[in-house]
């Protein structure tokens, strides 16, 4: 049996509200994504997808059902060993960079090695060559503020792959920039995905940022409504 890289089943979530109520968020997903996949995710606002995204990088867990990880099932695991098994597998881009406005760009990228224990010459080392990879050396002793939207995205980018991840989990990563910028990220994580193949899930709301992945999983209402190659989806959505 293949072992996928992400196997969700039956994964649901709710959230409880004042008075005893739950509102479900998420309602019995099953999908499962192989390693070297380019997955873009749509839906519209409040459809569960960073909800999903949270639960897939183990920084949230689902109310039930099963989700493993790279063969490892996360509803048996301790909150050190989830912990663990995140900052080995996974890299996190999020919409707002998410940077350390004190830190140098050099700084930001080197602290995950900072939290593995990694010491400060080989830190250095490393992050300078993940600046290097997204044409960002010059900007090492810069702080986050003194660059653009696009470039903040990159440090950010450098920072997620510092760890040499398997898996790219990015929340609207091109949700603050630019129409050329974004390109340029998404072009970025193409690479990646395609010369490394590392796994990239990305959560867009933009039909022209998920055509630069295979596959497109649209979420409605806590479901997953479409599953497919991503023009086949497009076209059930706005069929022409
Ligand atoms: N901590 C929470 N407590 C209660 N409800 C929550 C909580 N977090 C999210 N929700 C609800 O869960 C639903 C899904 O939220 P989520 O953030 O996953 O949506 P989304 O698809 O990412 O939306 P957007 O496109 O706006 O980012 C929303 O209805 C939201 O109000
Ligand atoms: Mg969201």
């Amino acid at each position: 049996m293949t072992q996928h890289l992400i196997q969700a089943t039956h994964l649901s979530k709710h959230y409880a509200l004042d008075g005893g109520h739950t509102v479900p968020v998420l309602r019995q997903m099953n999908f499962a994504i192989d390693a070297g996949e380019f997955v873009a995710i749509m839906g519209p606002s409040g459809s569960g997808k960073s909800t999903l995204m949270n639960i897939l990088g183990c920084l949230d867990v689902a109310a039930d059902g099963y989700y493993a990880l790279n063969g490892r099932d996360t509803g048996r695991m301790a909150p050190d060993q989830l912990a663990d098994l995140r900052n080995r597998l996974i890299g996190f881009v999020f919409q707002g960079f998410n940077l350390l406005p004190r830190k140098s760009v050099l700084e930001n990228v080197a602290l995950p090695l900072l939290y593995a224990g990694v010491g400060r010459a080989e830190r250095r080392q490393r992050a300078l060559l993940l600046l290097e990879q997204v044409g960002l050396s010059r900007h090492a002793h810069h702080r986050p503020n003194q660059l653009s939207g696009g470039q903040q995205q990159r440090v950010a980018i450098a920072r997620a792959l510092v760890n040499h991840p398997k898996l790219i989990l990015a929340d609207e990563p091109t949700g603050n920039l630019d129409t050329q910028t974004s390109e340029e990220i998404m072009a970025l994580f193409k690479s990646l995905n395609r010369t490394q193949g590392i796994t990239v899930v990305l959560v867009t709301h933009e039909p022209d940022i998920a055509r630069h992945a295979q596959r497109l999983i649209h979420i409605v209402d806590g479901r997953i409504a479409h599953d497919g190659a991503v023009e086949q989806v497009l076209q059930a959505l706005h069929p022409t």
